[in-house]
C-alpha cells in the first residue's frame, strides 16, 4: 500500500517529510517515481495522470491537490474512483483573508488611491460607513460561509447565493438562477466563490453586470473562465462598475497587453487568494484515509452528478 503525489514538487517535500512523520507506514513517492503501480492506494494531484485506471489498478482514493477540481476531467476518472477536494483549513483561511482584503480594498477605494498616487494626485473622497456597502457572495460553499463569517465582524450588510436553499444567520440567502437578479440589484460588493462548471462558466457576464447597481464593484476568486474579461473592461470604461479585484483569469496568466495588467480599476493578482496548505492538508488526508478504511463519510467527497 502506498501514497503517490503529483503536483508541486515543493510543497510535495513537505508532504513527505509530513508523511514520515505522522504515517511512516504509508510509504510516500513523488511523481515521477511512483514504486510498484499496483501497490498506489492513494493518489493526490493537481491533474491526474492519464490513464490512472490502467497505470494504477489497485486505487481507492483520489484526491485533488486543490479545493476546486475543475483542472482536469471528472468524466475520466473511472466512475467508481472516490475524488476528494482540499477543502482544508489551510486553504479556508488564506480565502478568507484575501477576500476580506479584497472586500475592505474596494470599500475604501484602494484602486483609485492607488491611481492617484502615481499622478501625484492628493484628492480625498467620501469615506462610507461599512454598514451602507452590501456585499454579496456568489457561492454558499465552505469557502463563501467561512468569508462571510468573517465579513459579518466588520458590519457589511450580507447576501449569498447558492444553487440549493441555505439559512446562514445574518446573511439573506438567496437559490437558484430566478433568485440572482433580486440579489445582485442590491449588491455594492460582489465576491464570486462559485466552483467552474458547466452552469457557472461564463456567469459573470455583461448581463449580470447590468443587474448590479451603478458603482458596484467585483472581488473574482472563483475561476477564470467564470469571467468575460471583455465585459468586465466594458463596464469598468462605461462606470458601471468601479473597480475590480480579480485573482483568476483565462488563461493563466494572461498574455502581455492583456488590458487588465495596466487597468487602473483593476487589481490583479496571480492565482494566489488561497493555497492548499501541506500541515493541514496532510491532517485532512489522513483523516480521510483512516475514515475511507472505517467506512465512513470522507470529508470534501466531490458529487460527480453535480459537478463540484
Ligand atoms: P463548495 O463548498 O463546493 O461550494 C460551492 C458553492 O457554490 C455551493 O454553495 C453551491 O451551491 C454553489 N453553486 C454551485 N453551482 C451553483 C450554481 N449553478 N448556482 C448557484 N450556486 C451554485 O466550494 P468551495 O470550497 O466553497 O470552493 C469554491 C470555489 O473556490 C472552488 O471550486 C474553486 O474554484 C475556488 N477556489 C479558488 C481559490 C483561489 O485561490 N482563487 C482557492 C480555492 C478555491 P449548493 O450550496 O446549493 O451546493
Ligand atoms: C486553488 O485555486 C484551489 O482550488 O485550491
Amino acid at each position: 500500500m502506498s501514497f503517490l503525489y503529483k503536483a508541486d514538487p515543493v510543497r510535495g517535500a513537505e508532504w513527505t517529510r509530513l508523511f514520515a512523520a505522522k504515517a511512516p507506514d504509508i510509504p510516500f513517492h513523488i511523481w515521477p517515481e511512483t514504486g510498484s503501480a499496483d501497490d498506489v492506494r492513494y493518489l493526490a494531484a493537481w491533474v491526474p495522470p492519464q490513464d490512472i485506471a490502467q497505470r494504477f489498478p489497485n486505487l481507492e482514493l483520489f484526491f485533488s491537490t486543490g479545493a476546486g477540481i475543475d483542472q482536469f476531467d471528472l468524466a475520466a476518472l473511472p466512475p467508481e474512483l472516490p475524488v476528494v477536494r482540499m477543502a482544508e483549513p489551510g486553504v479556508v483561511a488564506g480565502m478568507v483573508e484575501y477576500a476580506t482584503m479584497a472586500v475592505l480594498a474596494l470599500h475604501r477605494d484602494l484602486p483609485t488611491y492607488i491611481w492617484q498616487q502615481r499622478q501625484a494626485n492628493w484628492a480625498a473622497h467620501r469615506v462610507h460607513p461599512a454598514s451602507k456597502r452590501r456585499v454579496s457572495v456568489l457561492g454558499l460553499g465552505v469557502l463563501g460561509c467561512a468569508v462571510l463569517n468573517q465579513l459579518r465582524t466588520l458590519g457589511f450588510p450580507l447576501a449569498g447565493w447558492s444553487r440549493t436553499r441555505r439559512e446562514i444567520e445574518g446573511v439573506a440567502c438567496y437559490a437558484g438562477q430566478a433568485e440572482l437578479p433580486a440579489m445582485l440589484t442590491s449588491t455594492d460588493i460582489l465576491v464570486c466563490l462559485l466552483p467552474l462548471t458547466q452552469e457557472t462558466r461564463g456567469i459573470l457576464d455583461s448581463t449580470l453586470f447590468q443587474h448590479l447597481p451603478r458603482g458596484a464593484s467585483l472581488v473574482h476568486v472563483g475561476r477564470g473562465a467564470h469571467l468575460d474579461h471583455q465585459a468586465l473592461v466594458d463596464a469598468l470604461e462605461a462606470g458601471w462598475l468601479s473597480g475590480a479585484v480579480v485573482d483568476v483569469t483565462d488563461p493563466e496568466p494572461l498574455p502581455a497587453g492583456h488590458p487588465f495588467w495596466a487597468h487602473p480599476k483593476i487589481l490583479l493578482t496571480p492565482h494566489i487568494a488561497s493555497m492548499t496548505q501541506p500541515e493541514t492538508a496532510v491532517e485532512l488526508v489522513l483523516d480521510n484515509i483512516r475514515r475511507h478504511e472505517a467506512g465512513e463519510p470522507l470529508i470534501g467527497l466531490v458529487d460527480r452528478t453535480r459537478g463540484y
